[in-house]
């Protein structure tokens, strides 16, 4: 497929080397997994999905100030990114309760938050990807106590962000989870964001219904998946001039690809 060098190959996206040092292509492709890789699906044209969401996501918050690690998307499946040092953390952020939270502490699905949570997960496929609490970042020295404080700060500037963006769509962010990395440069190193924010990595419920719009629907087996996933798209504005090839979907009307 491609003649570049493989960094990096995930469960939902590939890296490889970028143009340039320093940079790095990331590829999205359509494959789903749940529950730590048990459940695998090809769901085809998500990956081409949830490089315009998260493109759009990107280039929206670092017009408000967050540093992210997005430069340019180069085609339907592929963007430019900068070259980070992952934190070895998923950082969860929950406006309202679902999920492993519901699971755990039996809040039932739905109940809104006291106020935004934020959690960390070790980032460990063999684990499960482990909740673990701050006193473990920074004992065992996955963040220093001052990146976790600049971790939770940026998280709820994105949470709240997202949450006014989704609003305007007629979407309620459930939570979300995102990943941040260390970009050096000579003795300074910032901590931008990384990683992806798609219907992957968010729970998104319909306002007024509560339809679920993200992978739950694949976990869950509710069906019509990526049509969801279009329907965020379109809901977002992205798909209006230029959907590429995910032409099966309804939500989908513009038939011109530019996927290389
Ligand atoms: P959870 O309720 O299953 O812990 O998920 C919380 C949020 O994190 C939800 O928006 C889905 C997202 N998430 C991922 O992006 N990757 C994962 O591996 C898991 C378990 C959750």
């Amino acid at each position: 497929m491609s003649r570049r060098k493989q960094i990096y190959e995930g469960k939902a996206k590939i890296l490889y080397e970028g143009p340039e040092p320093g940079t790095l292509v990331q590829y999205f492709k359509d494959d789903a997994t749940a529950f730590n890789a048990q459940k695998k699906a090809t769901l085809q044209g998500k990956g081409v999905l949830n490089n315009r969401i998260s493109e759009h996501i990107m280039v929206a918050l670092g017009r408000v100030g967050i540093p992210t690690h997005f430069i340019k998307r180069l085609n339907m499946r592929e963007q430019l990114i900068r070259k980070v040092e992952i934190i070895p953390l998923e950082v969860i952020c929950r406006n309202v309760a679902a999920g492993s939270m519901s699971k755990r502490l039996g809040i039932e699905e739905g109940e809104p938050l006291p106020r935004a949570i934020v959690e960390f997960c070790l980032k460990d496929d063999k684990l499960g990807d482990p909740l673990v609490a701050e006193e473990h970042v920074t004992a065992f020295g996955w963040a220093s106590p001052s990146e976790i404080d600049e971790l939770i700060a940026m998280t709820l500037r994105i949470n709240d962000f997202l949450q006014g963006m989704f609003f305007g769509i007629g979407i309620r962010l459930i939570d979300f989870k995102i990943e941040f990395g260390r970009l050096y440069d000579g003795d300074m190193m910032q901590i931008l964001l990384a990683d992806e924010i798609s219907p992957d990595s968010c729970r998104l419920w319909d306002l007024e219904t509560n339809k679920k719009l993200d992978k739950d629907r694949f976990r869950r087996d509710l069906g019509e998946v990526t049509e969801a996933y279009a329907e965020v798209a379109t809901r977002l504005g992205i798909m209006k001039d230029n959907p590429g090839p995910v032409t099966k979907l309804s939500v989908v009307r513009n038939e011109k690809s530019d996927e290389d």
